[in-house]
């Protein structure tokens, strides 16, 4: 089946750039910015990119491909592949091992298939919609933690306009929650929700970031709204999110009301 066919190259794709990501980790890195003194690149996301559309270009010619470091290639298909080639590249680049490629794949800009490979810990995870979250061949579960007193959420300052979101997004919830987390790294939060180690993740953040992820918390048993509690709109740039363990999410959304 052509779904089964995406997922098994998605893997694929996943593990041969986390090879290349390993390559360089704990190495010397040359790093460019990409116009903000908090946002930039290595020769380890490029190389990764290079290889992840290299493959994909080969194996589904008129997919749509949206990938962080070369942008947009629309060829009009239902199919798109949303990629991060190292999300938490500053993590990546202090040696902290929480950083991971990302995989998503939106039909008609809803994600279906994701697959994220954390590559310091060898960890893969990935899912189908209706067939469940999978670590390592092992399926996983949200915690069913509805008690906002007692989560562990996570929450990102991101690159930007950070004094913002604490006023707004952090301040509202930091003392209604057991613990607030900030790992650098999105893909990282998103499979620990999906794992069940922690319960929520409020993030503003792109299609590339967050595609992949979404399908393995949704398929964990979890939840992601945008902050109305509505369907999240892929086709809008950035959109912002909630995504949670399912239990405490209707408790996030009453916060942000
Ligand atoms: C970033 C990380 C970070 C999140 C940012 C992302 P990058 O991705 O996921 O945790 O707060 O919004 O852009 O730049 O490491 O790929
Ligand atoms: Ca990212
Ligand atoms: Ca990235």
């Amino acid at each position: 089946m052509m779904e089964d066919e995406l997922l098994k190259i998605a893997k694929q794709v996943a593990i041969k750039a986390g090879k290349i990501v390993k390559k360089y980790y704990l190495s010397e890195l040359t790093i460019h910015s990409k116009g903000h003194y908090a946002n930039f690149v290595t020769q380890a996301d490029l190389e990764s990119e290079q290889k992840i559309i290299q493959i994909l270009t080969q194996n589904f010619p008129n997919h749509n491909i949206i990938a962080e470091e070369s942008g947009k290639q629309d060829k009009g298909s239902q199919y798109s592949w949303a990629i991060d080639p190292i999300d938490g590249t500053i993590p990546f680049v202090d040696g902290i091992p929480v950083f991971g490629v990302s995989i998503g794949i939106l039909k008609d800009n809803k994600p279906f298939i994701g697959v994220i490979y954390m590559v310091a810990t060898e960890e893969l995870y990935w899912a189908q919609k209706g067939k469940g979250t999978y670590l390592n061949g092992k399926k996983i579960k949200v915690r069913k933690e509805g008690n906002l007193s007692s989560c562990t959420i996570g929450m990102d300052w991101g690159h930007t306009d950070r004094i913002m979101k604490l006023e707004k997004f952090f301040r509202p919830i930091v003392e209604k929650v057991r613990y607030v987390y900030m790992f650098g790294s999105a893909v990282a939060t998103l499979c620990y929700i999906a794992r069940g180690m922690i319960d929520a993740y409020i993030i503003r953040a792109n299609v590339w970031d967050l595609a992949a992820g979404v399908v393995l918390i949704r398929e964990a048993g979890g939840k992601v709204t945008d902050m109305a509690g509505k369907e999240v709109d892929f086709a809008e740039g950035k959109p912002r999110i909630v995504c949670s363990n399912g239990a405490v999410h209707e408790a996030i959304l009453k916060i942000y009301r």
